[in-house]
Order: structure tokens, then sequence, then C-alpha cells
């Protein structure tokens, strides 16, 4: 297992350039399912959980390549197979975005269900509820869901569940709804970009569909889609990362493609603790200000505060000046990132969906183990501002969802590098033990 070692204190500069999204890539990928002939699809990042993706779509009969520019060629080439294994969906809960296409178009599927995750339980009880309306005939079984369809039917489907509207709930109802008989309406619709940026993909395909990025989608049913050429819109979660990487530091970093539009929340936030983010062509510049200051902030379903940008903003306001309070409304339990960051040195007191950050005017660093994604991605952060050497263990947590991160922070000026697990011999243990 790979660790990062980063000596903090550099103020990051330069230009970044922002990737394709993981969470547009994963369900455009999987809407190839959907199509007849071959979908060339660009800015598809280099990441593991599309790695993951690419692995089940080729058990499923989906022909995966790469050319030399980094566009991804997809297409179906045998639609016996309807079977993603346990095997390949435990390392990626988004693999359940391939249910909803295989029912559609083959009326057959066999989706290991996915289990819970670091960041609390991760129900699909919507999606399922979204494709019995639909007319599908879903059973768990052994581990499975398993479900069947004769041509699904379009219905008036409500998607709203306790944290509010589900991503790829509306993901897996809409791509389903393409080749349904008659129209769908979802109700209660998740508007994040990444679904108007799918559902993009799949009117270019030949989809008819209204209203995507609002909380009502509308889409009548069509008897066949034509695969299609198509780019997924840059990643904002990752531009978020970068804007608080380059805050943290008091830095002056530009990221090109990063959009204003699929950040108001973030920029909201970010001007009230004193982090000047300008907006240039191409791109968005954070320059320094000095010391952050204190704001409270509350994570919620897009346009709101994204959750998966909320760990890296607990470690920007840890160095704030004053106490911020920092509520999560989508995955409650989402906080275990705070214990590493106070071992750094911050003072995070947390309290049911809610932490109190009470900024220090630094941090130090340690060892410290990253959990999950962004939760890595916020001990990235905290190190890059702390006062001495951090050495991040698990970091393979990071390689799921940022492209060439410490290539990226390296050439902004972090003193940051990979360092490959060593093989020790513990006594009685043999050499197999890793060292990281
Ligand atoms: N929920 C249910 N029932 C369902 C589905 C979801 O109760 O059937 C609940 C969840 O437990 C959660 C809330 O609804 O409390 C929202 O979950 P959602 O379904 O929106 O999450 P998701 O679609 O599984 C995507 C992203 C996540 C991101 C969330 C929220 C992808 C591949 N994943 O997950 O990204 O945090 O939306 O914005 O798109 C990440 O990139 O690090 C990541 C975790």
């Amino acid at each position: 297992m790979d660790r990062f070692v980063i000596k903090g204190g550099s103020a990051l500069s330069g230009e970044v350039l922002i990737g394709g999204a993981k969470n547009a890539s994963l369900p455009i990928l999987a809407a190839t399912v959907l199509a007849e002939g071959p979908s060339s699809i660009g800015n598809v990042p280099r990441l593991q959980d599309v790695g993951a993706l690419c692995r089940i779509l080729g058990q499923i009969g989906v022909s995966v390549s790469r050319d030399s520019v980094g566009r991804l060629t997809c297409e179906v080439i045998d639609e016996d197979c309807v079977t993603a294994p346990y095997d390949l969906v435990r390392r990626m809960r988004a693999s359940i975005c391939v249910l909803g296409p295989l029912l559609a178009k083959r009326g057959q599927a066999r989706v290991s269900l996915p289990g819970g995750g670091v960041i609390g339980p991760r129900p699909i009880d919507l999606h399922l509820k979204g494709l019995r309306a639909l007319g599908a005939r879903i059973r768990i079984e052994h581990g499975y869901v398993v479900g069947e369809a004769d041509r699904l039917r379009g219905a008036r489907v409500y998607l709203g569940g306790p944290s509010g509207p589900t991503v790829l709930g509306t993901a897996t109802v809409m791509m389903a709804a393409t080749l349904a008989e008659g129209e769908t309406v979802i109700e209660h619709a998740a508007c994040e970009p990444e679904i108007e940026n799918l559902a993009g993909f799949l009117a270019a395909m030949g989809a008819s569909i209204e209203g995507a990025g609002t909380h009502r989608i509308r889409i009548r049913g069509v008897e066949k889609l034509r695969g299609a050429r198509y780019e997924v819109m840059p990643d904002r979660i990752e531009a978020g990362t970068f804007l608080m990487a380059g805050a943290i530091t008091g830095g002056d970093v530009f990221c090109r493609g990063a959009r204003a539009d699929r950040l108001d929340a973030v920029l909201d936030r970010l001007a009230d603790a004193n982090v000047n983010v300008t907006e240039e062509p191409g791109g968005l510049r954070v320059k320094s200000c000095g010391r952050p200051r204190r704001t409270d902030l509350t994570a919620l379903p897009y346009p709101g505060f994204p959750t998966d940008l909320q760990a890296q903003m607990t470690a920007l306001l840890s160095v704030a000046e004053g106490t911020s309070v920092l509520t999560e409304r989508v995955f409650p339990d989402r906080f275990i990132h705070t214990a590493e960051l106070g071992r750094m040195g911050a003072r995070i007191a947390r309290e049911g969906d809610s932490v109190s950050i009470q900024g220090v005017r630094r941090l130090e660093g340690a060892e410290v183990m990253a959990s999950d994604l962004r939760a890595s991605a916020a001990l990235v952060i905290a190190a890059l501002a702390a006062e001495g050497e951090t050495v991040i263990r698990r970091i393979y947590h990071l390689d799921r969802g940022y492209e060439r991160f410490e290539q990226k922070l390296r050439s902004l000026g972090a003193d940051i590098r990979r360092e490959s697990g060593r093989d020790v011999a513990l006594p009685g243990l043999g050499t197999h033990a890793r060292a990281a």
C-alpha cells in the first residue's frame, strides 16, 4: 500500500487542469449498455473507480477501449451475461448503476448488493422502488439484486428519501425510463450537475428527457437508443478540493475548467471564510488574503454545499480564526476524518450530525491514516499547511477519485511524494506483513 509523505508550508501557486468528473463518468459509462452501436466518451478520468466500472462492463458484454488521446469507446458486443458479481461490485458501490440499463435493455439483471461504506449505510431501496414502479420484478437472492422485466412501462415515481433526493437512484430510474413504453415523471429528482450531464448523453443517444437539473424530470420512452459521441463535465469536487488546498496554503492557484455556476454554495462559504475566489476566462482563481475566518455551513443535496467537499472544508476551517459549525445532512455519519485531523492538532468536537471546529493557528505534521476518498483529500489539504512532515497511509482511497493528485499538487509547488509500502519481517508473521 502506497503512502504520501508531505512537508507542509509551501504556498501553492500556478495553474491546475481540472479533470473529468468521476461521478458523471460512472453513470455515463453504464448508460452505454442501452445503446446500439459504439459510443465515444471524452474527458473520462483515469481513476480506480472508472477502471472498476470498466471491468464490470466487460463482464456484461460491453467492450471498452481507450485511445491515445484518452477517449473511451464502448460497444455492446454480447448481451448474454447480465451478472455484475460481488467480487467486482464490492470494490465500488456505484456499480449499482448498471442495474437500470440492464433491466431496460435486456429485461434481466443480477447485480451484487453493494454493502455500506465508512461514510455510513448506503441503501438502494429508492433505486429498487423506482424500477418496480416501472414494472420490473425484483427480488433479493443470496446477496444479489435479481431483476426481470418485459418492456418497462412509464410511471410517476417519487424518489425522495430520508436525506432528500438520491443521485444514483435518479440516474438509475432516468436510464431505465429511456427505453420504457410511455412517459415517466421522476418527482423529487436529484438535480446535481452530474445528472444533467448524464441526461445530455442519453439525449445524444436519442432519448427524450426534459427537466434534468430540476426536481422533476420527464422522460418519454423510445424504442431504441444509438451510440453517441459525448464529453464528461469537469469535476466540481476536484475543483473545490484544489480551491481549498490553494486557500489553506495562502497560495495563488488557477483551476482551469472549474465553473462558478457549479460551485455556488462552495464559493459562498469560501467568501464568508475570507477566501478570495474570482472567475477568470476558463476557470476560477483562489488567491490568499490572509488567515481564513470562521464560517458555518450545512452539507446538503445540490445546489447546497456538497457533502463530497465537507471533509476538505473541515480541514480548511481547522486553521481559521474562530469556531465554525459544520452540519452534514446527506451522510450524517461522514465524520471519520475528524479524528485523524485531531492527530494533527485540529480541535474538532462532534455532536450528532454536526461538528464544531475551533480554529488553531497551525496544524502539526503526524502519521495519519486515510479512510475514504474525500477524508483522504482532507488529510492532504491539512498536511500541505501543517508544520513539519505528514505521512498519510492507505492512499489507495485517493486513487479511486483524484487523477494524478500528487503530480498536480507538485506542479503547484507542494512538497509531496508517494512511497511504496515495504515488506517487513515481523516476528512470527514472515515477510508478507506490509509496512504501509
Ligand atoms: N439513500 C437512501 N436510499 C437509496 C439511496 C440513497 O436512503 O436508495 C440515502 C443515502 O443513504 C444518503 C442520501 O440518500 O443519505 C443520498 O445518497 P445518494 O443516493 O444521493 O448517494 P449516491 O448516489 O450513492 C453519489 C456520489 C457520492 C456523493 C452522493 C451525494 C456517485 C458515484 N457517488 O452517491 O460521491 O457523496 O451522491 O452527493 O455519484 C464520492 O465521490 O466520494 C461520493 C461518495
